[in-house]
């Protein structure tokens, strides 16, 4: 089946419990062409579970990838085609995850072993759909960290049709390291990934891991395609503000973030549900002031959006508007 990559110089990463549909909501409104991907949704799931709460997103997240997780190719091809009917534009398969419950369930990271199986996933998904089949991965897992390893990897996934091959710089091990050390300990080694890029020249290489700023991700992009940021975004929502001109030329004019977080109040009012509560929503907006003055006020008067709702969005955004008024007086 034919499919077209979307043309993304630079995404932000799946987090679970993270980047829910109202944080990609909110990180839309910051840059309106940057690639978002679901959290890791897994094909059993998706089987056995509640399709619509799994699934639905806003139009407005477009362009924006669904990431699957799972070893079985029928369910994974199944859950491919429900993704690209309910509208994603790409599907993800993760081969990066170390924890514990996705090792019982043998996929994720430890995958990682076995490119030839995930190979045939990837083959069986991209029967299924038009969209693109993406992979994301680790440089190796355990002992099996060479580059070579990688290498056979990229190979196998690659020639089954993977559109794009993201791979956070880092290895994973599989015992003893939870998923948060496993983001953190294992050394990033990014000469492996500009060499993977360097050996398959025809491959979409995206490179992600401890990439903060999108200077550093000009530089990785000297290397490689496309940069990831997770936790870079996740700290600090608002690196987003300048991507569209950075990567992708756009002479849209910037945002502002009092009128993002306005019209982020604004839809979480709307978006809150008997199982959504507004103040679930609204702590997405927490680091919208990193590093500028009034951040302290804002977050203090988020942490009352649970009596307040958005009106405490407000009271911090006149908290922010008074502390950098009188910080520019000053001046
Ligand atoms: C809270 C959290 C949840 C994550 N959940 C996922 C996930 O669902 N799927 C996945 O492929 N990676 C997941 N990751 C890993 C990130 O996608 C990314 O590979 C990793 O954080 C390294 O990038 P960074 O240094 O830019 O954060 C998660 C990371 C964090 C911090």
């Amino acid at each position: 089946m034919s499919s077209t990559l979307l043309p993304a110089p630079i995404s932000v990463a799946p987090m679970m419990d993270v980047t829910d549909r109202h944080t990609r909501w909110l990180y839309r409104r910051i840059s309106r062409r940057i690639l978002l991907y679901t959290e890791m949704v897994t094909a059993a799931a998706l089987h056995h579970g509640d399709p619509p709460a799994l699934l639905d997103f806003d139009p407005s997240e477009h362009p924006v990838a669904l990431q699957l997780g799972g070893d079985d190719p029928t369910l994974l091809a199944q859950a491919a085609r429900m993704g690209a009917d309910w509208g994603y534009d790409e599907i993800n398969l993760n081969i990066g995850c170390p924890s514990s419950r996705v090792q019982r369930g043998s996929f994720g990271a430890c995958l990682m072993r076995r490119p030839d199986h995930v190979a045939t996933l990837v083959r069986a998904m991209r029967a299924e759909v038009d969209v693109p089949i993406t992979v994301k991965c680790r440089i190796g897992v355990d002992e099996h960290d060479r580059y070579h390893d990688l290498h056979r990897f990229a190979e196998a996934v690659l020639s089954a049709g993977a559109a794009r091959l993201t791979v956070h710089a880092r290895k994973a091990w599989l015992q003893g390291l939870s998923p948060k050390q496993n983001r953190t300990i294992p050394p990033l080694r990014y000469a492996d990934v500009y060499r993977l890029k360097r050996d398959l020249p025809a491959a979409f290489v995206e490179i992600n891991g401890g990439i903060l700023t999108l200077d550093q991700a000009t530089e990785h992009r000297q290397h490689v395609d496309a940069v990831m940021i997770g936790r870079g975004v996740w700290h600090n929502p608002w690196i987003l503000a300048e991507v569209d001109r950075r990567f992708y030329d756009a002479a849209d004019r910037l945002p502002d973030r009092f009128t993002v977080a306005e019209a982020f109040a604004e839809y979480a009012t709307h978006a809150a549900s008997p199982t959504v509560r507004p103040q679930h929503i609204l702590r997405n907006l927490a680091p919208l002031f990193y590093g500028q003055a009034g951040s302290g006020a804002f977050k203090r008067a988020l942490a009352q959006t649970h009596r307040e709702g958005a009106d405490a969005v407000r009271r911090g955004l006149d908290a922010v508007r008074a502390i950098q008024d009188k910080a520019q007086a000053t001046l």
